[in-house]
């Protein structure tokens, strides 16, 4: 399956605009602000149905115009179209059929994105990480993705329901908490032991690129930690006696403390935090990393490579770092990276002999 050809209409800058891409490296070429981050971002709209850069659909759409269309054409798998109205919402086509269910198109073109906000997944707050590898996830299990759903649900109601008690002043574990909480537990104990083996593959994956590009002898994973205490009895029981002990403090701070939604993942690097001690360029190389593995992962899984989008790839690394990468990257099925300048992806050594990678100038 690879991307052949997108077509936008009204979309950021671009009032209408053809792109075709190939099978191997493709290299979206422009200056500053000529629109490279937004035909990534539309390529990202079309599988996963929303941005990477907004949790606003409307802000995609060209100023003062009411609507947005992006068309692609994949081989094997049909022409798809989104169309994106202000203010009113959006609509994902196969073939011309709308996809009822957004849930159901998640993981169809599976997609793998590095972009300078990627910063913030190893600076920011758990809660980002825990958005990151649910969507990682959920491109590759149905399953996980709508257990997700439904606890996310019940969670937003758990904790609205927290905020009238701490209004009423009632500080007791009464029957309608239980009932949260007896629907909430096995949810969270199965998207938990999903987690578990993910993470566990994930970092097989990271590992081993990471010896392949990094010959200095150093430690890497993803630590992944329940936010349940007990450990020794089964995830139910513990979810269910711990929601009672946690419940005054709960209601005084109007939110749940526990389950799938509070679920830690630190990033290490020998032994230490990533955010705490690592250089930028190391940073930079830690991510590369996680997004060559999460697309083994994806191959792992679904038996299908994903398509490879990389914003401003090598920024902030040296030479050596970048030449170990490029091997990595020149045998993957499409990729298509950014660049303001040829001359300097050609310095780095990304450009395979000549004729073997197809240059879209924007
Ligand atoms: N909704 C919109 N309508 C019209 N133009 C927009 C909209 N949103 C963003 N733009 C403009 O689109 C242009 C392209 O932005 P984009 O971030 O895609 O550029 P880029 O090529 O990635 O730049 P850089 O090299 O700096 O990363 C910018 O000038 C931006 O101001
Ligand atoms: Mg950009």
């Amino acid at each position: 399956m690879f991307l052949q050809k997108l077509m936008l209409r009204q979309f950021r800058c671009f009032n209408q605009a053809t792109f075709a891409f190939s099978p191997g490296l493709n290299i979206l070429l422009g200056p500053n602000g000529s629109g490279k981050t937004s035909v990534l971002e539309a390529i990202f709209f079309t599988c996963l149905t929303r941005s990477f850069r907004t949790p606003h659909d409307s802000e995609a759409i060209m100023r003062d115009k009411d609507h947005a269309v992006i068309k692609s054409e994949w081989t094997d798998f049909g022409k798809v179209r989104v169309t994106l109205v202000r203010n009113f919402g959006k609509r994902v086509f196969l073939n011309d059929v709308l996809e009822e269910k957004y849930s159901d198109w998640i993981g169809k073109l599976p997609i793998v994105i590095l972009s300078p906000d990627d910063a913030e997944l190893i600076n920011g707050t758990p809660q980002i990480k825990r958005q990151y590898f649910d969507r990682v996830f959920s491109q590759i299990s149905h399953e996980y993705l709508s257990t997700l759903i439904r606890y996310t649900k019940l969670l937003k109601q758990r904790n609205a329901y927290l905020k009238v008690k701490n209004t009423r002043n009632s500080f007791i574990y009464d029957t309608q908490l239980e009932t949260y909480d007896e629907q909430m537990a096995p949810l969270s104990e199965k998207i938990f032991f999903f987690r578990q083996e993910y993470f566990s593959q994930l970092n097989k994956a990271l590992i081993t690129l990471f010896h392949e590009t990094d010959s200095r002898k150093i430690h890497v994973s993803i630590e992944y930690k329940s936010s349940l205490k007990a450990k020794d009895v089964s995830y139910v029981d513990t979810y269910l006696s711990e929601a009672k002990q946690n419940i005054q403090n709960e209601i005084i701070l109007k939110r749940s403390f526990q389950g799938a939604g509070y679920d830690r993942i630190d990033f290490k690097r020998n032994q230490q935090s990533l955010k705490m001690g690592a250089s930028q360029g190391e940073k930079k190389m830690w991510l590369i990393c996680l997004k060559l593995a999460e697309g083994s992962f994806i191959h792992h899984y679904k038996n299908i490579e994903p398509l490879y989008l990389f914003d401003d790839l090598f920024s902030d690394l040296d030479i050596e770092h970048t030449q170990k990468l490029v091997k990595n990257i020149h045998h993957l099925k499409e990729i298509i990276i950014t660049s303001t300048d040829l001359n300097d992806l050609r310095q780095q050594g990304v450009l395979p002999e000549s004729g073997s990678f197809n240059i879209i100038n924007i």
